[in-house]
């Protein structure tokens, strides 16, 4: 049986902890979640294993990134469950703080990263990549990682956290892995347990949807709005459905583009009922 993650709880502490085995030369590897871990978060913690000598995990349900119309308190948890999860990748310790610990009376800062942050889900969630690139940098803070990984299906995400880093001089290499997807072809996200069997079903028009522009890309399709449109056939039709945006945007500083001139993403967010679900892809001469 793996060993379990040693969890702490005060961010004080696991900071001390982390400072002393940078002091001892070990090399801090970092993956920031807000648990209810699935393959997906696996896939970054056995990369992190293997990128460093103390491997971390954070379980926070940050609630700086939420909207008041959004699910912070029905969001999904299970501690037991991800630590099992964790120990099996190897995960040395677990950062699981208190949003008091995070955020106590009389707390006001926070790191808002501008361009990248417009537009897809930084206009339909206001202020939520503030909230995400404040938790991060005060887990950076805590955690003092070398390196920290992401998954690209928050792929915004992972945009604004690369400007911030690099905007910010924070000393850490930042890493984005591949979405881990179902057999079926639905990328893996926590918000997946919202789904009943129907919408489970109806929510793979979101991987058809990017298999269909990915068809014309490699047909030499290289118009913006052509790319959209053939994502947005497959998504229309599905019953229950709404698409929140589709669009092909240059796929490192995330601005609107009308023709292709190097690597473009592919962003899509669909309410499947009431649950939205985000997918994409980058397309690319390589
Ligand atoms: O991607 C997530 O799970 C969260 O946005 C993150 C990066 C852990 C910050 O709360």
């Amino acid at each position: 049986m793996p060993t379990s993650p040693e969890v702490v709880a005060s961010p004080v502490e696991l900071q001390r902890r982390m400072l002393e085995a940078r002091a001892r030369g070990q090399r801090i590897a970092f993956v920031p979640t807000m648990g209810y871990l699935h393959e997906g978060h696996l896939s970054l913690l056995r990369e992190g294993r293997k990128r460093g000598d103390v491997l971390v995990l954070s379980i926070f349900v940050n609630p700086t990134q939420f909207g008041p119309s959004e699910d912070l308190a029905r969001y999904p948890r299970d501690l037991a469950g991800d630590l099992a999860k964790a120990a099996s990748a190897g995960t040395d310790l677990a950062l699981v703080p208190e949003p008091a610990a995070m955020y106590p009376d009389g707390y006001q800062t926070y790191v808002d990263v501008r361009e990248v942050s417009k537009g897809q889900c930084g206009d339909r969630r206001p202020g939520h990549f503030v909230g995400v690139a404040t938790v991060v940098l005060k887990l950076f803070n805590i955690v003092q990682p070398h390196v920290a990984l992401f998954g690209d299906k928050d792929y915004q995400q992972l945009q604004v956290l690369r400007r911030m880093v690099a905007d910010l001089d924070v000393p850490v290499e930042i890493v984005g892995l591949p979405i881990v997807r179902e057999a079926d072809g639905l990328a893996m996200s926590s918000r997946n347990a919202y789904l009943g069997p129907e919408e489970r079903q109806h929510a793979l028009a979101l991987s058809r949807a990017l298999a269909a522009a990915r068809a014309r890309w490699a047909a030499g399709e290289r118009d913006a709005r052509a790319l959209e449109s053939a994502a947005r056939a497959v998504l229309e039709p599905v019953p229950g459905s709404r698409i929140d945006y589709v669009e092909v945007r240059d796929a490192e500083t995330l601005r609107s583009i009308d023709h292709a001139e190097r690597a473009v993403r592919l962003s899509l967010a669909v309410f499947i009922g009431k649950t939205r679900l985000i997918d994409g892809e980058t397309f690319s001469w390589k």
